[in-house]
This record gives structure tokens, sequence and C-alpha cells, in this order.
């Protein structure tokens, strides 16, 4: 098989690529080594910024986004129980969407199948070859069958375990990375959210976030530690330790049930320098890892596919490298901005096991800052609702 550009992963970065380049006329192909109902079952992200509600409404997929999508004008932050309160669209014009991962990969999904565009699920094996010469290839196994793909190009969009990465030379990669002492225990339950928007609460017991999904469905996720297990943690340790971390009136509110789904996933900061290697390209987390405080992972990836694409666009349309050429600065230049957003919000939010009583008061005194201070509100509603230069 022939294509011109092979992505690998159907996570929202490989979707969108492909929803992008079906777009704009290039051939593409989809090597996902999960099904499609395993990738569906993953709770993940829950905010879009408004860049990227505007890529899914330009790309045709937003008739479900913009009728269950709802848009948030602010966020909560609670420290120790106070509260602040930071109104994006007064302070900057700018506001977020709530709307699960799980539904734009949806969407993209019935796109791609509706528009019969060429995607391979359950594909294992997947080895990536030549990308430092002009025809790179493919190879994987499916149904007891050996396949190869020719491509021009290899999108890796293969998440943080991928094959993209791990098959770039050691010497030609540098990696940065910084590992959290803690991970989030997350549930999904069916109730209605605890307040009209997200909560990030900073605690001593540990950071909580509030979070939903519809009107009718709500996340919560609560700090644990590195070493916890999900399997010790029953529905009503998980709902007295949250409502232990929240302001006494909202804790008071919180509607709690059994949880549909019960996860801890780590925290890391991680980049990978550059993100292009002759032929392949790097995007999403198979580029870079953001802890998930800032709610940016989801945004970032649909940034990078977002950029890749228009530099494809210019190859095959105008036969211009350029873009090709200045992919990984300007993949990078997004990555560390939000990378130290992400880093920042963490280092606020969260309970250091090491952070001691200075670290204490240097968080407060940051909780306090943000509160007396427009502009330092204005900086991270920002950062928040997605900064672009
Ligand atoms: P992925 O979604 O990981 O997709 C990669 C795909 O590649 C997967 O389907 C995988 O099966 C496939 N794959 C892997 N290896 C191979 C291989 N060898 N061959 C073929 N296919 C392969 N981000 C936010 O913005 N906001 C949030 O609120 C948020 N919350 C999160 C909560 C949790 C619990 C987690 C884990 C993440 C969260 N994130 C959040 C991060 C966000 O989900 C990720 O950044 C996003 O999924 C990245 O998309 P991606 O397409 O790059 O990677
Ligand atoms: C959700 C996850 C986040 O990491 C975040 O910052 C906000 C919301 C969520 O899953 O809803």
């Amino acid at each position: 098989m022939r294509t011109q550009v092979a992505i690998i992963g159907a996570g929202p970065a490989g979707l969108t690529l492909g929803r992008l380049l079906e777009a704009a006329g290039i051939d593409a192909v989809v090597i996902e080594r999960r099904s499609a109902d395993y990738v569906l079952g993953r709770i993940r992200a829950g905010v879009l910024e408004q860049s990227s509600v505007d890529l899914l409404r330009q790309m045709g997929v937003n008739q479900r986004m913009d009728a269950e999508g709802i848009f948030h004008d602010g966020v909560e932050l609670s420290f120790n129980g106070d509260m602040l309160r930071i109104n994006f669209q007064e302070l900057i014009g700018r506001r977020v969407m709530v709307y699960g991962q799980t539904e734009v990969t949806r969407d993209l999904m019935d796109a791609r199948a509706a528009s019969g565009a060429k995607s391979i699920y359950e594909a294992s094996n997947v080895q990536i070859y030549d990308f430092d010469g002009e025809t790179p290839r493919i190879t994987f196994d499916k149904d007891g069958q050996s396949h190869q793909i020719e491509c021009d190009f290899i999108a890796g969009c293969d998440g943080f375990h991928g094959v993209s990465r791990a098959s770039v030379p050691e010497k030609a990669i540098s990696l940065f990375e910084r590992i959290y002492p803690f991970g989030w225990l997350g549930v999904l339950v069916d109730q209605p959210p605890v307040a009209e928007e997200l909560i990030y609460a900073h605690h001593e017991r540990g950071f909580a976030l509030c979070s939903m999904r519809s009107h009718s469905r709500s996340r919560y996720y609560v700090q644990v530690g590195s070493s916890e297990k999900v399997q010790d943690w029953s529905d009503d340790r998980f709902w007295d330790e949250l409502r232990a971390r929240l302001n006494p009136e909202i804790a008071e509110s919180l509607k709690s049930g059994p949880s549909i789904e019960k996860s801890i996933a780590p925290l890391r900061s991680f980049v990978a320098e550059p993100v292009r290697f002759g032929r392949l390209f790097l995007t999403g987390d198979a580029a870079h890892i953001v802890p998930p405080t800032g709610a940016k992972g989801l945004n970032m990836a649909i940034h990078d596919v977002a950029e890749l694409a228009t530099a494809l666009s210019e190859f095959y349309g105008e036969r211009s490298s350029a873009g090709i050429d200045t992919y990984s600065a300007r993949v990078l230049e997004n990555t560390w901005r939000t990378e130290r957003f992400s880093w920042w919000m963490t280092q606020l939010l969260h309970t250091f096991p090491d952070g001691g009583d200075f670290g204490r008061r240097i968080q407060r005194a940051d909780f306090d800052y943000l509160g007396a201070s427009r502009i330092a509100q204005q900086s991270l509603a920002e950062n928040y609702t997605g900064f672009r230069p």
C-alpha cells in the first residue's frame, strides 16, 4: 500500500490531522494499535480552548460539540477553602468549552468513517523505517498477516508510549523531564456537577478538582501518592477525601454516587527536542507531556497537528518545504510556554511531600497575589484559555 502521509495513532492528534489532511486533499492512512472502542473507552481531557473549538468547527465536526459542549466564562480556585473566581470573559474577553476528549474522538471517528477515509485499527507490531530518506515505510501485523505502507511522511501521533519517538536514534534527540511525586485519582459519576464552573482546590490534604462532562455527569479528581492503587479507593473513601479538601459549603452540596469509572494518572512534565527528524514528525503526547492541572494536553495536540497540516499543505500545494523546516521550532515555542504554565498551576495547587513550611507560605503568597492583582489574574486567564502570540 502507498499513501502520502502515514499517521500512527488514532487519538485526538492523529484523527485531527487525518481530517485536516483530508480537507487539503492529501492522502493519509491512520494506523492504530488498539480497537476503536478501546480508544473511545479512555476517559481523559475535558476542556477545550477557544482555538481548539474554532478548529473543530472549521473541520466541520462541530454539530454535537455545538449542541452539547458547555462554554465556561471562568474557573474557581480554592485555597484551604478560600475561594477566588477567575473570570476569563471579563478579564480578557475569552472563554473555554467543556466537551470531553471522548466526544471529540467519537466525532472525528464518525466523520472519518462517513467520508471513507482509511483507518486501520488493531495493528500490532508497528515499526517505522527510513524516515531519514525520501521514502519512509511502515510495517505492521494485522489478522495474522504482515503489511507494509510506503509514504512520503510519517506523523508520529502515537502518544507517550508510542513507537515513533522510540525509533529516533538516541543521539538525535534531547529529553527534558520532571516526574511529580503524586498522581490524580479520577472518578466519573452520573450526578450533576457541584458547581457551574470548574473548581481547582489546593488543600493541606492535597489537590482536588471538580469538573464535569455535562449537566448530569461529573468528573472529580484528588491528588494521591505515586504508589496508591485504585483498588484501595472505595467510592466512599474517594467522596470523603474529596469533601475534606473542598470549601465546607461546597462539600455540603456535593452529590456523590456510584463511580462509573475510576483510574489513577501519574503526573509528569516532558519535552522532546526537536520534534522533526527528516520525514518523521512528532505531535501531541508523543512529543510532550504536561501535568493535567492546566487542562492543556489535548489542546497542545490539536495545536501541533494544525501546524503540521499547514506545513504539509504548503509542501504539496506550493512545493515549499519552509513550513516543514520550521515545524519543530514553532511547536517547541508553544510547548515550552504551555509546559511553564502547567508546571506553575501544578506547583501552586498541589501539596508537595517535601515542600516544607517555606513552600506552603510561598503557595499562599502566590494565591494571595492572584487575588489582589488583576494583571496576575489576566496572566492566568490568558494562559488557561490558550495564549497565541
Ligand atoms: P493519545 O490520546 O495518547 O493517542 C495516541 C494513540 O496512539 C492511542 O490511541 C494509542 O493507542 C496509539 N498508539 C500508541 N502506540 C502505538 C503504536 N505503536 N502503533 C499504533 N498506535 C499506537 N488534556 C487536556 O487538555 N485536558 C485535560 O483535562 C486532560 N486530562 C487528562 C486526564 C488523564 C487521566 C490523562 C491520562 C490525560 C489527560 N489529558 C488532558 C491529556 C490528554 O488526554 C492527552 O494530552 C491527549 O490524549 C493527547 O492526544 P494524542 O493524540 O497526542 O495522544
Ligand atoms: C479535566 C481535567 C483536567 O486536567 C483539567 O485541568 C480540567 C478538567 C477533566 O477531566 O474534566
